[in-house]
């Protein structure tokens, strides 16, 4: 097959063998070996000696980084400011999630920004394409599509005075270069490698779609993680329609950053607001909201919380969007320190809007939200918890406050309560240290 030479690597010691094993000899690790270009015929200016002499790192002027604002609020947040020139974006996300539309969507904003792209895809047809397009309303004219499955046809037009290349995905494009089938390790490992050096040496900004399986990405983005400047996950919930963009890695910003969106019938729109607060008119027990921080931004959530007496000896606890041990934890605090009963009821934990919280700082309001449900006491929807609990019962403060603040009340909270010392305006403040205060709190709001 062609006349390049390739070896097999073990992706777990580096061991090396000629031909492809399934157990490496060596660390006795299974499916291991991905298919990688001789180091000779490699494409690695090191390997080849690159004519590179040390510089004095003062002598290094011009390190201006330009960006090119997509015009996407929530994408540009995520990257940085804008997009690096030159810099390479893997995309990552489960099938299905809209990682297409997005992708489409950039084409267009940067088309008709004057920026010469094109959009090659190994995964549907050109007439696929244009239906997507014209229901994302996008002025086509702009963009140059290409549809294909060979790696070297992409190359001999990704080099045609392009400004930016996406690659709709990664795993649906083959190098005849390596004998391996799409897909493999090896296999997206090379032309993520050639990608990258396309985007150095000519400054081709590339955009690479990578998709991620259920159960836990065979061959999927995380291996070409490192290769890559950036690296963005979409997730969400797909009922609701929600879709959060993730910054997982990036050499230009920070990491955390979350874009929100939304799925709609015309493509991907930009989210802002409370999104995560599900109140309509009738207010039911066990609902508390908690202002949680997603990279550097802050969202209010409801934590909506269901303890229902069961006859069963091993009761049902079930969460969904909260670590499901903390739950555990939060109502073994409630039930030894708080005085209240969940060994003979089932809960269920739930977080509105698709949201998956990954901070302690909900705490509070889960044990808030668990506790109006036990009592059947209704908290007022005007009113937000902040604090994390601990094992003896206390409650703590927890970091950024004063942002969480501000967007409780810029989304019309009137009380909070929270353990830390800290003075408001615009909010009442309730001090809450322990989970017995929070309780005796929640007790005094029964409605009489
Ligand atoms: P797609 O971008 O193809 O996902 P991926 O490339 O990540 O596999 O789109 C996913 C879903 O989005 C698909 O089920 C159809 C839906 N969709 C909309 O709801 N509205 C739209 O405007 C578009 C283009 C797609
Ligand atoms: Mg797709």
């Amino acid at each position: 097959m062609g006349k390049t030479k390739t070896r097999y690597v073990c992706s777990a010691c580096g061991s090396v063998s000629p031909k492809w094993l399934g157990k490496c000899p060596d660390c006795g690790g299974w499916n291991t070996f991905a298919e990688e270009l001789e180091a000779k015929e490699s494409v690695n200016p090191v390997a080849r000696g690159s004519n590179q002499k040390p510089v004095k790192l003062r002598d290094i002027t011009g390190l201006e980084t330009l960006r090119y604002i997509t015009g996407i609020g929530e994408l540009d947040l995520v990257l940085g400011g804008g997009v690096v020139k030159g810099s390479v974006v893997l995309v990552g996300g489960e099938p299905g999630i809209g990682k297409s539309t997005i992708m489409l969507q950039i084409a267009g904003v940067l088309g008709n920004s004057g920026k010469r792209l094109i959009y090659i895809s190994g995964e549907e047809s050109a007439e696929q394409i244009k239906m997507r397009s014209d229901r994302l309303n996008l002025e086509s004219g702009n963009i140059d599509l290409l549809t294909t499955s060979s790696f070297e046809d992409l190359l001999i037009y990704a080099e045609g005075g392009y400004d930016f290349i996406i690659v709709d995905s990664v795993q649906t494009v083959t190098s005849a270069e390596l004998s391996s089938a799409g897909g493999t390790v090896g296999q997206v490992r090379h032309i993520t490698y050639r990608l990258v050096e396309l985007a150095k040496t000519r400054g081709i900004t590339v955009f690479i779609v990578g998709q991620v399986t259920k159960d836990g990405a065979i061959a999927g983005p995380k291996v070409l993680e490192h290769l890559v400047d950036t690296v963005l996950y979409f997730e969400g919930d797909y009922a609701r329609g929600l879709r959060l963009l993730r910054t997982v890695k990036n050499r230009f910003g920070s990491t955390g950053e979350v874009g929100l969106f939304e799925m709609s019938e015309n493509g991907l729109k930009e989210v802002t607001g409370d999104l995560f607060i599900s109140r309509g008119g009738e207010d039911t027990a066990g609902q508390a909201i908690a202002p949680v921080m997603e990279g550097s931004r802050t969202f209010l959530v409801e934590i909506q919380a269901l303890a229902s007496p069961t006859f069963f000896p091993i009761p049902k606890r079930s969460s969904n969007g909260f670590d499901i041990n903390r739950l555990q934890m939060i109502a073994a605090v409630l039930e030894k320190r708080g005085g209240l009963g969940f060994f003979n009821a089932d809960i269920y934990l739930n977080v509105a809007g698709g949201l998956r919280i990954t901070e302690t700082s909900a705490d509070a309001a889960v044990a808030a939200a668990l506790a109006s449900s036990a009592s059947n006491i209704i908290l007022p929807a005007d009113t937000v918890f902040i604090g994390e609990i601990g094992l003896s019962g206390a409650i703590r403060p927890v970091s950024n406050l004063s942002m969480r603040l501000n967007e409780a009340v810029r989304l019309g909270a009137k009380r909070l309560c929270t353990p830390a010392e800290i003075k408001s305006d615009k909010l009442e403040i309730i001090k809450i240290t322990d989970i017995k205060a929070l309780i005796k709190l929640i007790n005094s709001w029964r409605a009489f």
